[in-house]
């Protein structure tokens, strides 16, 4: 995040925005009456999921983990952790130790033809990539638990097995939703022949990660939240309130509730606040209809979105004196990364941007342009972040604690420059009085948190 008192200036001191752009934009703003309706409507479908007689209907799905016990800081041993919840495939070995924690990973990429391809071809593909890694560390002479973190929506039957509901963020592979995924890597396994080195023992979401990893450094974490190519939030509920639990109680009371809220909004309960650009970009995507509120904030569309405006713009005469490119003409040609570093030039100056334009082949642009394009991107940015952060200070208000920290990663909260700010600013015009919060970025989170859970569930023999 910047330094606040810079940001601060920046907002009085201003560039000028013309009108005719500000008032095209206004339907981007939300001010903290909409925000607190929103906050109310997501925690009736928050209600809604939890209880029997009507999650099947319900939009907000939260899920019903097998995980009760947040991890000690006391945890040890040697451990694998897959994470699979985005853009690439992560595998990492992490050894807890009395002293420290040492972590070693690495990236594999999943390219576009796996991610819509088979089933089967995705899994011998995670399944490869697993024996590649374990043949660099030299750990094939071993046999490692394994803690897999999947960042989709599932319907676990306890710790080491969930049903896949349906794909999101763009992966499509088929033949998986419906199956059990820790049986599909298992199998990829076994084709792989490393089944005699590795046992899953654990099955968890990534905002479930997010949430171990961080209640391991701050005992006070309740909340895990994901703002990344997805977006969705976990957080600590009383056993008695999620009708669907059917584990049995280690002692706690508690169960984690993988929310997926990224889902808010597909029975039209945010009609109200989407604009032309959310339908228009949400017609092209490969799930319509689907996951409406995480293309409101996530990483995967905040660009698109932005590029959609910029578009809209530039043919009706508002921008580059109406004349476009042709990658500003194409989908998907404006990452969220683009986003960050617009709004990450120091106040005045638009170095990152001009050079973003001029990779779009948008040469011609007059600084009254580079104003115009910062100002896009603040507006689809600061939606984004007040939406998590009505989400975030409505699972505060159900927690109801007076201290609570929320765990949070992903890309865009870590890379865009304001987000940190803009979230912090928001949740405190939105919480219960008396509640205190911190946001703490929850570093490698995913991975962690999966082989948190397997030293957890090693530990209680859960499996
Ligand atoms: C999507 C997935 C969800 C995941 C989130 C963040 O919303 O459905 O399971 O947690 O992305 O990666």
């Amino acid at each position: 995040p910047v330094d606040s008192k810079e940001y601060l200036k920046c907002n009085k001191m201003r560039p000028v925005v013309p009108a005719k752009i500000k008032e095209k934009l206004r339907s981007f703003f939300l001010n903290d009456r909409t925000l607190l309706e929103i906050q109310r409507r997501l925690l009736i479908d928050i209600n809604k999921g939890l209880a029997k007689n009507t999650h099947d209907t319900a939009v907000v799905k939260c899920y019903v983990t097998y995980v009760q016990d947040l991890p000690t800081g006391n945890e040890e041993g040697k451990f694998l952790a897959l994470d699979l919840s985005g853009a690439g495939l992560r595998i990492l070995l992490v050894e807890f130790t009395k002293e420290n924690v040492e972590i070693r990973s690495k990236l594999f990429s999943i390219p576009k033809h796996i991610m819509l391809g088979s089933g089967e071809h995705l899994f011998d593909h995670v399944a490869d990539c697993v024996y590649k890694f374990m043949k660099e560390e030299n750990l094939l002479a071993e046999t490692l638990p394994l803690g897999f973190t999947f960042g989709f929506p599932v319907i676990q039957k306890s710790l080491t097995s969930g049903i896949l509901r349906r794909w999101t963020k763009g992966f499509n592979c088929s033949d998986v939703e419906g199956h059990d995924v820790v049986q599909l890597l298992q199998n990829a396994i076994n084709r792989r022949g490393i089944e005699g080195h590795v046992k899953v023992l654990a099955l968890i979401n990534d905002t479930i990660g997010t949430l171990l990893s961080s209640a391991f450094q701050n005992p006070d974490t309740r909340i895990g939240v994901i703002v990344s190519t997805g977006t969705n939030a976990c957080y600590l509920e009383k056993q008695r309130r999620a009708e669907l639990f059917d584990g049995i109680n280690m002692g706690s009371g508690n169960v984690l509730i993988n929310s997926e809220w990224g889902a808010f909004g597909d029975d039209g309960s945010l009609d109200f606040i989407r604009t032309s650009f959310d339908k228009e970009l949400d017609d092209y995507t490969v799930n319509p209809g689907k996951q409406l509120h995480e293309k409101m904030i996530s990483g995967m569309y905040l660009g698109e979105l932005v590029r959609l405006v910029l578009e809209k713009f530039t043919k009706e005469g508002l921008l580059f004196k109406g004349v476009g490119s042709d990658l500003l003409f194409t989908r998907d040609r404006f990452p969220s990364k683009y986003v960050s570093d617009i709004e990450a030039d120091r106040f005045g100056t638009y170095t990152n941007c001009i050079e973003i334009l001029e990779e779009l082949g948008l040469k011609q642009a007059t600084e009254q342009d580079y104003i115009n394009v910062r100002y896009i991107c603040e507006c689809i940015s600061k939606r984004a972040a007040y939406l998590v952060a009505s989400g975030i200070s409505a699972l505060l208000n159900r927690i109801s604690e007076s201290k609570v920290t929320v765990g949070i990663d992903g890309k865009v909260y870590k890379y865009h420059p304001h987000f940190h700010n803009l979230l912090v600013e928001k949740i405190s015009h939105l919480v219960k009085p008396g509640i205190q919060f911190e946001l703490k970025l929850a570093e490698d989170s995913n991975g962690m948190g999966a082989a948190l859970i397997a030293a957890v569930a090693e530990q209680y023999n859960i499996i």
